[in-house]
């Protein structure tokens, strides 16, 4: 009997300590409506906005990021240069021009340097990797402007068979190519690595007066603002390093070719995640920014702990469904929305699997047992988002350059309100 009793008891607070385990296992109400700042862009997408999924920049939260860049500019008494693949959209690209001041352009694929070649006919406009020589020649096939362009841009060269084949292009042109080196400082993404092949590019360079003008170097660093475990290195240790490279490659052709020489060459570095990092050093001359006007949450660093995102996807939720319901489980998917409070609400956005996250209303998660879906994405959440049909899901992205283009025409906001449209980069 006592056994038995002691049996029961020890059955009972089992069970009792085992539904606490579960409780306390149980996903807690994520949910939360929006704040005042999304609740604003919900409000004016559901009255003006083309109720389907767009790209919104917000013109006031990049003026904040464009003042951040000029205030490290100004200390670093550097000059900015745009990554045009990073805000591909001619009016974006004006904007951030006009605001900094700058009209230095770094570009990346030859469809887009059309455009860009035509829109600014005043910018100097780097490459920021080594085009195929067909491609130079496309370029040119396909450029409309009336001024030759060729002045005003500097080709990237990494390697001396490409050198090669650019020197012939610009014979058969009857032309001078401006060739920008790459130098890999550290990055090991091609590239010069050793005086040897810096030696031959420069020695093709300085024989072929006509054709070729050597117009500096570009050593790109972005992982020196990367987060690293501190064993491998602080931001300042690996700045440290990268810039010791390219001084290495600066003091060779200081001396092997005075010749080549100039104070004003192109000494491009850094790009968004460690362009802060710059300010404590004087050889390069310019940095390339992008990303950091519009902040995609890859770029999260420490370094850029200053900047704010300004750019996010809207979608309208176009059904709300209740309780998950997965296909073929049917009935049985209760069990789900029994467990999980953030599961009691289901939502059909306009297309989906954007490489962004959710960001507002707070708590809407995707469906790994549904799966995603570009159409007509499934969206779960707590019923405390508050959400309706016709509402906005507003999501943040992960990078800047493709997310862009997908969704036509750029919406500018300022103070909350459609101000712009702003056609993107095509090809
Ligand atoms: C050569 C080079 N410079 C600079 C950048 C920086 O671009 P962002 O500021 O958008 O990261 C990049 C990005 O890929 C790059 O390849």
């Amino acid at each position: 009997m006592v056994n038995r009793r002691r049996f029961l008891l020890s059955g009972l607070f089992g069970s009792a300590a085992l539904l606490a385990g579960a409780a306390w296992l149980r996903p807690g109400d994520k949910g939360r409506p929006y704040t005042a700042y999304f609740q604003a862009l919900n409000a004016e997408l559901r009255k003006a906005g083309p109720m389907r999924p767009l790209l919104l920049i917000d013109l006031n939260r990049l003026d904040h990021n464009i003042s951040v860049v000029n205030a490290s500019l100004q200390r670093s008494g550097k000059a900015l240069r745009l990554v045009e693949k990073s805000l591909p959209a001619k009016g974006l690209m004006e904007y951030v021009a006009s605001r900094t001041g700058t009209d230095k352009l770094m570009s990346f694929h030859q469809p887009f340097l059309n455009q860009t070649a035509g829109y600014f006919p005043q910018a100097d406009i780097l490459l920021g990797k080594p085009l195929p020589a067909r491609s130079v020649q496309m370029f040119y096939q396909q450029y409309r402007g009336e001024a030759d362009p060729t002045p005003r841009i500097q080709w990237l060269i990494d390697a001396p068979e490409r050198l090669q084949n650019y020197l012939q292009l610009a014979k058969a042109r009857n032309t001078k190519l401006r060739i920008n080196i790459e130098l890999d400082v550290g990055l090991h993404r091609g590239g010069v690595t050793d005086n040897n092949t810096l030696n031959s590019l420069l020695n093709l360079i300085a024989e072929n007066p006509k054709h070729l003008e050597f117009s500096g170097f570009m050593g790109y660093d972005p992982f020196v603002g990367m987060e690293v475990p501190a064993i491998l290195g602080t931001p300042d240790t690996l700045l440290a390093r990268v810039m010791a490279r390219y001084q290495g490659f600066v003091d060779f052709t200081r001396t092997q070719y005075p010749a080549l020489w100039r104070d004003n060459l192109t000494l491009n570095t850094a790009g968004s995640p460690s362009y802060r990092l710059h300010e404590s050093e004087r050889l390069s001359t310019e940095l390339a920014v992008g990303s950091a006007m519009l902040m995609p949450s890859h770029f999260d660093v420490p370094s850029l702990s200053d900047h704010i995102p300004a750019f996010f996807i809207a979608s309208p939720v176009l059904k709300s469904t209740g309780k998950v319901n997965i296909p073929v489980l049917d009935g049985k998917s209760n069990l789900f929305s029994w467990w999980d409070v953030n599961q009691r609400a289901s939502f059909f956005i306009y297309g989906g699997n954007w490489l962004a996250d959710f960001v507002s209303p707070e708590g809407l998660q995707n469906n790994s047992l549904y799966g995603r879906s570009s159409n007509q994405e499934l969206v779960t959440a707590s019923p405390g988002v508050g959400l309706n049909v016709g509402d906005q899901v507003f999501l943040r992205p992960q990078q800047s350059e493709a997310v862009l283009l997908q969704f036509g025409d750029l919406l500018a906001f300022r103070d909350g309100k459609i101000v712009e449209h702003w056609p993107v980069y095509q090809g």
